[in-house]
């Protein structure tokens, strides 16, 4: 039997699952860790966290599943995308890394906006500079840490440290490099402009690959460090989003994935780079070649409700705490939440932003707050949806939503009302590790491309029509949109 190897570098964990021919997951076994935070603002993780954590999940998931590791035929590598992990010429790391969720960089941003141009800088890399991404990041060391950046050889990302440690080779994928800011999102390679712009010598950075391309293969150090055997094929994979995107079978024009985790993110492929946006929405290069992905961000989607059940009812559990929802009516009496605890990406750039409930009135408890935060986080995707609209993206015939959000009839209802639109659940629930095993597995040849994989493996399981409440949701849309702008400088005062 011919076995694949996804393999996730997530912020929480790192996971490795093994799938069969036919798409079956076979096992799964993940170990997790923390990130730091030296300093407000900032997030890091030392990348030999990583390390062990992949080296002691590929050898649990093998004993688990009791495969021959010949059988495994090959590994597709995914992760958090953004994270700056620096090397020197021995390929020793120089630093721990600074990952997506660290915000040091705003005065970087504004930089990088400033030096090239916020419309040529969209035009070309298909996105804004935010504080998640990598080029800002390398501004600051540049800045902050002098001493490391003059020791700095390579660049990489989270993954692609992991796949250098299995493989000793520098490589990226080209999703992920998309992710860095320094990309020709059309060209699907770096920007000379943008490399000489900011003085990054090419060869810091890896040769970029497709998600299905073979990059290296696992060393004999990896192989007698995590049980695989020598020689193995790593794939390009891609980034979290990417990868996550292939797990649920958006990999086509037409199909739209949420994902309802403690962010909330929305993917679109699309079958040419959008670069006309504004910088509010994001455009990477896909995990296949010739596709592109289309995403909007929300940073607390389900971290606000778990926000306001460790506030409040920390021992209830979730399913406890949503079945209240269905007490109250649709629109919780007038009371909206606005879910910006952690700031925001999608739609609004905005670090400074913060969550609020606005409507309270002696009649509100705690069932109509639940009820509304549930609703403002489903306003929130609705807002990325909008954006994704007027950025041109064609009709789109399928919503499928995954992530622990998914879980909950009752959310997966006020999501179809608050969309208008009929919303599905998929069998594939594995998410980014998924995507990696599956890109592996048509990189070794089991398909004969990632949508022809995507077919085959991923099928509608659960759907969900919208309901009565759907013409109410419309109207209370329309004026929770107004209300960031309206509170916007608000936000700014009180974060002075
Ligand atoms: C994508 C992003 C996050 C990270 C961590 O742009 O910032 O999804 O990849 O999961």
């Amino acid at each position: 039997m011919n076995i694949y190897l996804g393999i996730d570098v997530s912020t929480t964990a790192t996971k490795a699952l093994l799938i069969g021919e036919q798409g079956q997951v076979i096992g799964a076994q993940s170990n997790s860790y923390s990130c730091q935070s030296p300093k407000p603002l900032w997030s890091e993780q030392h990348p030999d966290l990583w390390w062990q954590a992949t080296k002691l999940s590929i050898q649990q998931v093998i004993a688990q599943a009791g495969v021959n590791p010949k059988d495994v035929k090959g590994v597709g590598l995914t992760g958090q995308m953004h994270g700056l992990v620096l090397m020197d010429e021995l390929g020793q790391v120089l630093r721990p890394a600074i990952l997506w969720n660290d915000q040091r960089t705003g005065a970087e941003c504004d930089q990088i906006r400033e030096r090239i141009g916020k419309v040529p800088l969209v035009r070309i890399t298909g996105n804004d500079a935010l504080t998640s991404f990598t080029l800002p990041k390398i501004l600051w060391v540049q800045t902050h840490e002098p001493e490391i950046w003059e020791r700095t050889r390579q660049i990489l990302l989270p993954k692609d440290y992991i796949r250098y440690k299995l493989s000793g080779q520098y490589g990226l994928d080209k999703a992920g490099g998309s992710g860095i800011i320094l990309f020709d999102v059309e060209t699907r390679d770096w920007s000379e402009a943008l490399l000489q712009e900011f003085d990054i010598h090419k060869s810091y950075l890896p040769e970029t690959f497709e998600g299905t391309q073979k990059t290296s293969e696992i060393s004999i150090n990896a192989a007698e460090a995590t049980g695989l055997l020598s020689g193995t094929p790593l794939f390009g994979g891609g980034g979290d989003q990417q990868a996550g995107a292939v797990g649920t079978g958006a990999v086509e024009e037409g199909i739209i994935s949420i994902s309802l985790g403690t962010s909330g993110v929305v993917v679109a492929a699309i079958d040419a780079p959008y670069t006309a946006h504004e910088g509010r929405l994001n455009t990477f290069c896909h995990s296949l070649e010739g596709k592109w992905l289309m995403m909007g961000a929300m940073l607390c989607a389900g971290g606000s409700l778990r926000w306001y059940r460790d506030t409040f009812f920390p021992k209830q559990d979730f399913d406890q705490l949503l079945s209240t929802l269905s007490d109250v009516e649709a629109g919780s009496q007038g009371l909206i939440f606005l879910p910006y605890l952690t700031g925001e990406r999608t739609p609004y750039p905005d670090p400074l932003a913060r969550g609020a409930f606005i409507g309270m009135t002696v009649r509100h408890d705690a069932r109509h707050m639940a009820r509304s935060v549930v609703e403002g986080i489903s306003f929130g995707l609705r807002d990325c949806f909008e954006l994704m609209r007027e950025s041109g993206l064609k009709a789109f015939n399928q919503v499928r939503i995954t992530g622990g959000g998914s879980r909950s009839a009752i959310w997966r209802q006020i999501l179809a009302d608050v969309l208008g639109t009929e919303i599905v659940m998929v069998n594939s629930i594995e998410g980014a590790a998924y995507g990696a095993a599956l890109l592996a597995a048509c990189g070794d040849g089991v398909f004969s491309s990632v949508e022809e994989a995507c077919r085959t493996t991923i099928q509608v399981v659960e759907r969900t029509q919208p309901g009565k409440d759907t013409a109410k949701y419309n109207e209370l849309f329309t004026t929770y949109h107004q209300l960031y702008p309206l509170l916007k400088n608000t936000f700014l005062r009180l974060s002075g």
